[in-house]
């Protein structure tokens, strides 16, 4: 086996994680399919929960479940537990408690956000979105074109599915006011240039808004070193609940206007939730921010803080990860009627997340994704949402992208598995797919 694609911040002192103690947190691992152990390849779509975070879920509905600010035990445990929820998902991100907002899903957040500040904005003002992005970070932008915002979207380039940073300094202009772009493309992996662009775009007067959805679960986020306005995310890529949540600069928050109940808080972050919030979800984001914390310390005992043991945990998943990620794609590449979307070198792993996007010349993603799913290995077909992307690739039409997603619980043998199915299926003499 190749040595592990070494992570931007890697660090000698992060010990390799015990994949033995991490799959035994997730019952959800030990399904069978037709007889065959569950393979989850599809943790872009969703990963599996640990343990602690179905306890949490039991846990608030035992004895805390109560909406929030009454004057009695169970309203304040929820108060408290709220609290606890922002202050995990403030070590996550490194920022403050009151700059995180939480949600259904990142969608609406995204919306909501869109919607607010587009109260500010004046006809003829742009918007720079990306061809690589996933559309829950391009339509919630494209809906201010009803007031006469400018949308402009920033090209890939098609061969190895990296934007086109070129055209994003093109497309960034003086009337520019904000640019929102991913951290990770969930369809085929990159990892965008952020840092730069969020530079880019500030250099320009205009705001970024990063959609880190897909890049959660694979990386250390910095929200104070990236400098970014924005950045949103949902627990239910990283080993949570389904939710969504977002940070935003504490002055931006204030400063933009949502549209809320007059009742509601103006205060920070709740003037940007609407409604009652899931309460039983937020328990389980302190929940998963805790697993990760937990393997963080086991794989760096120099860990003491929950920000340090997170960030060991990045690092010890990342290791993992793409150690199984060069495997697969080595394999990958070496089926010849296979065609492979995105980044395959593999000394240019640091700028790719381990999901990976491929069709076979002889089967529809969909045919693909059915065979190995009766196999109990569980992928994805089509487009995820990528719309841009697919679209961009020509291959909207016949059925999108077989997508494969790796992530610190997946094993060596899962990714053999995959590869046989593959094989097997490549070859003119397959079992046909049923439908
Ligand atoms: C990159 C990316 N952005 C945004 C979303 C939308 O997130 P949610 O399902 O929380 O609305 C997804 C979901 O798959 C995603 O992968």
């Amino acid at each position: 086996m190749s040595a592990p694609a070494r992570p931007p911040n890697s660090s000698q002192r992060t010990a390799a994680i015990d994949v033995n103690w991490v799959r035994a947190q997730f019952p959800s691992l030990k399904q069978i399919i037709n007889g065959h152990p569950a393979a989850f390849l599809d943790a872009p779509a969703g990963t599996q929960v640990p343990q602690q975070v179905i306890d949490a879920f039991r846990d608030y509905f035992e004895n805390s479940n109560a909406n929030t600010c009454g004057a009695f035990a169970t309203s304040r445990r929820t108060d408290a537990m709220i609290a606890g929820a922002r202050r995990a998902m403030a070590d996550f991100f490194n920022c403050e408690p009151a700059e995180v907002f939480f949600g259904p899903n990142m969608t609406t957040l995204t919306f909501a956000l869109a919607r607010g500040i587009g109260r500010d904005l004046q006809s003829g003002d742009e918007i720079v979105v990306t061809a690589l992005d996933h559309d829950a970070n391009v339509a919630p932008w494209r809906a201010l074109e009803d007031r006469g915002v400018v949308i402009r979207q920033v090209d890939i380039h098609e061969e190895d599915c990296t934007l086109d940073m070129a055209d994003f300094q093109r497309k960034i202009t003086p009337r520019t006011k904000l640019v929102a772009v991913g951290y990770a493309s969930n369809a085929v992996g990159t990892i965008n240039p952020v840092r730069e662009i969020i530079r880019l775009a500030h250099d320009a007067g205009a705001l970024a808004f990063i959609d880190a959805v897909h890049y959660a679960p694979h990386g250390t986020i910095d929200v104070r070193e990236l400098d970014c306005d924005f950045l949103a995310c949902s627990p239910y890529k990283f080993f949570g609940p389904h939710m969504g949540c977002i940070y935003g600069k504490r002055e931006l928050l204030m400063r933009f206007r949502p549209y809320k109940v007059r009742p509601a808080p103006e205060y920070l972050p709740d003037r940007w939730e609407s409604g009652t919030q899931i309460h039983e979800g937020l328990a389980g984001v302190t929940a998963s921010i805790n697993y990760m914390a937990a393997l963080g310390r086991k794989c760096d005992s120099s860990a003491t803080t929950r920000r340090a043991a997170l960030v060991s945990a990045h690092r010890a998943m990342r290791g993992h990860e793409m150690s199984l990620a060069a495997e697969m794609v080595r394999g990958l590449l070496a089926i010849p009627s296979l065609r492979f979307y995105g980044i395959s070198d593999p000394s240019r792993f640091a700028e790719r997340v381990p999901t990976v996007a491929v069709r076979l010349a002889n089967r529809t993603p969909l045919e693909c994704a059915k065979f190995l799913g009766d196999r109990g290995i569980f992928t994805w077909d089509g487009n995820y949402y990528a719309l841009n992307l697919t679209e961009r690739l020509g291959v909207e039409k016949t059925g999108g992208l077989l997508r494969i997603g790796l992530v610190h619980y997946n094993t060596a043998e899962e990714v053999s598995r995959l590869l046989a199915g593959l094989r097997e299926l490549a070859t003119p003499t397959a079992h046909a797919p049923s439908h």
